[in-house]
């Protein structure tokens, strides 16, 4: 039979638990009075954020991908995420910034739609002592203190790889190049990338460029009308279309199939969307870049808590890198991620991480490709 102090001893150390974790649910729900950031906020008490995200209709990853994976990062960095999308408008991202500024949030992460348009919010931001990060495009000439993306030039590189390995050796193989926004330091870097790798091809004359397009906004549609005038004003001659993003290339495929040059024609793309892993399977798309999301919002978030924190020797301890930014003359902390290369041999990479579910890519024709590689 048990002593009474045992049955002492128990039911003190009963009382004890409960008491501690009496005064931990009062420290979650009155965790900086966020109620509405609901009983599950976490014990950081959620402390609030801002995240501007540039447009929409340029890429599917913004609202598919950035928004939800940067929603759970931060959450689960004690932060209490404000995400808004830009949609694109310059007068609108400004807006969204104001708004988050007076609202008092403890950092500002921005995607911006334009280098001149970021800058002026990171200023903004900045003059109220908000800590600003440029997220996945460096504002040239700003003064935002941190800046997370990929590895933007190799993005470049791996278009130009691949669409030399699907061009192959075909002397004088002509080629349209239909780049990003010119107001996107990224299309910049991409084509950057790009032709560290076609450069030496059209210099040996192995290849021949009929022309650089960038596409203002990322438009996918201008992006169409504007290749159809190229392909058209060359005769309808064309052996390999570098691309710089998977919403575009599926405008200039949209074009090489009412020319029937469609899966002839090798196509650039990047982002990994679920149109460009389906074009790939089809075999209209030679190649994509795979950016897994995921690693960008997580150290966006965890540089946001940081710098939310006054904690700058833990963000310098997440941003080990630097980027040089030519406008501003400075030399920005930064994180780059690796991209990767996909094409059809290995658009398993994606569904497998759990980006992409093979059933929305797995349809019609490609449902037997997807057989033959292992995609389920
Ligand atoms: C870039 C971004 C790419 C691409 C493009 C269009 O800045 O890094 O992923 O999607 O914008 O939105």
């Amino acid at each position: 039979m048990r002593t009474r102090r045992a049955v002492l001893r128990a039911s003190m150390a009963a009382s004890l638990g409960l008491v501690l974790a009496l005064s931990a649910c009062g420290q979650n729900s009155a965790g900086g009075g966020d109620e509405a950031g609901g009983s599950d906020a976490p014990d950081a008490g959620g402390i609030k954020v801002g995240v501007i995200l540039p447009e929409t209709d340029t890429s599917a990853r913004w609202e598919g991908f950035d928004k939800p994976m940067l929603d759970k990062a931060m959450r689960a960095e004690g932060l209490d995420p404000d995400i808004q999308n830009a949609q694109g408008d310059e007068q609108k991202f400004s807006t969204l910034a104001d708004g988050m500024i007076s609202s008092g949030v403890k950092a500002l992460v921005i995607a911006s739609i334009s280098s001149d348009g970021g800058s002026s919010v990171a200023a903004k931001a900045k003059a109220q002592g908000i800590p600003v990060i440029d997220y996945d495009r460096l504002n040239l000439g700003g003064t935002s203190d941190y800046y997370v993306s990929f590895d933007n030039e190799k993005v470049g590189a791996l278009q130009g790889q691949g669409l030399v390995q699907g061009v192959g050796d075909k002397p004088g193989a002509q080629i349209i190049q239909i780049e990003g926004a010119p107001t996107d330091n990224n299309a910049t870097l991409y084509t950057r990338g790009q032709m560290s790798v076609l450069q030496p091809k059209y210099d040996s004359k192995a290849y021949k460029l009929v022309q650089n397009q960038a596409i203002d906004k990322w438009d996918n549609q201008v992006a169409g009308t504007t290749f159809e005038q190229i392909l058209t004003g060359n005769g309808g001659k064309v052996d390999g279309v570098a691309v710089a993003n998977d919403g575009m290339a599926g405008a200039v495929i949209t074009v090489l199939t009412k020319y029937g040059l469609n899966g002839k024609v090798p196509v650039t793309g990047q982002d990994a969307t679920a149109n460009g892993l389906a074009a790939i399977l089809r075999g209209d798309q030679y190649m994509t870049v795979f950016k897994p999301i995921q690693e960008e919002a997580d150290a966006a978030a965890k540089l946001a808590a940081a710098l939310a924190k006054g904690d700058t020797a833990a963000a310098d301890q997440v941003a080990t890198q630097t980027v040089d930014d030519p406008k501003g003359k400075r030399q920005v902390k930064s994180v780059l991620l690796e991209p990767q290369l996909i094409t059809k041999d290995n658009v398993k990479t994606v569904t497998d991480a759990g980006y992409i579910k093979a059933a929305d890519i797995c349809t019609g024709a490609n449902a037997a490709t997807c057989g033959q590689l292992g995609i389920k």
